[in-house]
Parts: C-alpha cells; structure tokens; sequence
C-alpha cells in the first residue's frame, strides 16, 4: 500500500486516489498567470495546517514576502506558521548571479534542507535554474564527465548541461524523505510540459495548468502521469478562487470510462 500526501487542492485528492505518492517528485507547469505558486503554497499550507508538517518553499522567482502576501489573500497565514517553526520560504535571487564562494545553488538547496528537514518541498521553479548550465566542475563532482565523455566522444552541448543541472537537482530531492513539488513554466499553448524538456520524464509526476482564456470554464487542469497511481487523465476545469485553486469534479458520464 502506497502512503498518500493529500494535495489540499479541493477536488483534486480524489482524482489521484488520496495523493501524491509520499517521498515523490511532481511537476507543475504551465504558462505564466496558471496558478503553479498558488497550487505550491496550498500543497504546504494543508501539511502544516492538517498534519502539522515541516514545509519548505524555495522561491527563484518572487520575494517572500509576495508569497507571504499572495498565500494571506487566499487565507494561508503562513507567516504564523513560520513562527510555530513550521514554514520555511526562501528566495534566491537569481539576477545577483553572486553566490558565496564554493557554493553553487544545488549545495545552498541541499544544506537549507538538510538543516530544516522539510516533510513537504516546493522549489519554483527550475525554469531559471535550468538556465545556468551545470559547470564542468560539478560534472565532474557529479561522476558524470567519464560517462558523457565516452557517450558523446565530444565536447558537451549546452542542452546536455541543461539537462544535468535540472537531473542532478530531482535526484538529490529524492535523497530526502519529502514529498516535493517542483515548477516550470512553459510559453502559452506549448506542447511541451517543462522549459527544460527534461524534467518531465525525471519527476514521479506530472500536472499541466491551462489557461484557455476564452468564455465558460477558462482553466483547465490535467493529470499527465503520476508514478504507482490510477488516475484520472482528461482534463478537469479548475477555477482560481479568494480561497485559492479548486478543481471541479469530472462530468459523471466521464468519471466512469476515465477513472479506471
Ligand atoms: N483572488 C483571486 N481570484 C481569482 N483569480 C486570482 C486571484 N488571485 C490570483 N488569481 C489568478 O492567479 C494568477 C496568479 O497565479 P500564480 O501566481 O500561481 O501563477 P503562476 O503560474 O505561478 O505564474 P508565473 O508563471 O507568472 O509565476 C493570476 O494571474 C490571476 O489570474
Ligand atoms: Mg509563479
């Protein structure tokens, strides 16, 4: 029997029979203004909030204190919960590109983890990190540069070291006993479900957010994979709420042939 982390998005427990599998990777993406950081804040506001679980949010895009104020519009106080010793939100500032010296952002992720043991992890998003390509030095730290080298008998493509940096930082999530969700943002109407191209096939887990943006239901939301679980895989409409995202349930003539 797998253990289940409910998300706390109302509606979307039951299309995933209870959760994401505890201790796995999901990916969030979709365009700009789909709700990926408000869907993060829900996911660790209901574990502290329902289970009294430590939660950590690390932010490449926006201050904390716009999360803070963004999660307080919605009714999520988590600056109380950051008092209880319950939350812990952090933002790296990407355009500083000034980093300690030795650090790089993979050792500051893993040592805020390490020293504040986060049963439930949000990293928004991979989108800028993915855009420092890994440096040769952490290839090699990595064991990788052997490997390549044979394989690729040439010098690496920056793709390539895109594609390190974001495998390097999903596999040292996994090193932690969490649940974690991570973002990336993708143009508008995109096939694709990460900027890196890479990540989707990395995480347990991957949800789409839609903004269709036209009359009716505008925003749509679909459960693309999720490792060990039946679920449902149309898309479902979803609003973006005071209360924050809520997905509606599927229509019950779809229920039936869709929730197998
Ligand atoms: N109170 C509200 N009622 C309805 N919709 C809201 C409300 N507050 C925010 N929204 C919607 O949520 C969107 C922002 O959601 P969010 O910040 O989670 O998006 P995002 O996918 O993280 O975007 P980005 O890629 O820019 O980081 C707004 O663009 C707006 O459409
Ligand atoms: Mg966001």
């Amino acid at each position: 029997m797998i253990e289940r982390e409910p998300v706390g998005v109302p509606g979307l427990d039951e299309l995933i029979q209870g959760g994401l599998p505890k201790g796995s990777t999901c990916l969030v993406s979709g365009s700009p203004g789909t709700g990926k950081s408000i869907f993060c804040l829900q996911f660790l506001y209901h574990g502290a909030k329902e289970y009294g679980q430590r939660v950590m949010y690390i932010s490449f895009e926006q201050p904390v204190r716009d999360l803070y104020e963004q999660a307080s519009l919605m009714g999520m106080d988590f600056e109380s919960l950051e008092k209880n010793g319950l939350a812990r939100f952090i933002f790296f500032d990407i355009t500083q590109r000034r980093l300690p010296k030795g650090e790089t952002y993979h050792s500051m992720i893993r040592k805020e983890i390490e020293s504040f043991k986060p049963e439930r992890f949000v990293l928004d998003s991979l989108s800028p990190l993915a855009d420092f390509p890994i440096s040769v030095n952490e290839l090699a730290e990595y064991g990788l540069l052997d490997e390549l080298d044979k394989v690729m008998g040439g010098p690496l493509s920056e793709n390539i070291m895109i594609r390190m940096q974001v495998h390097k930082l999903i596999l040292m999530l996994k090193e932690f006993n969490m649940t974690s969700i991570v973002t990336s943002q993708t143009p508008r109407d995109s096939p694709m479900f990460s900027s890196d191209g890479v990540s989707e096939f990395l995480s347990d887990a991957v949800i789409t957010l839609h903004y269709l943006g036209m009359a009716g239901s505008k925003r749509t939301l679909r459960i693309e994979k999720m490792r060990n679980t039946k679920h449902y895989d149309d898309f479902v409409s979803m609003d973006i709420t005071s209360r924050g995202i809520v997905v509606s349930k599927p229509e019950e003539n779809l229920t039936q042939s869709k929730l197998f």
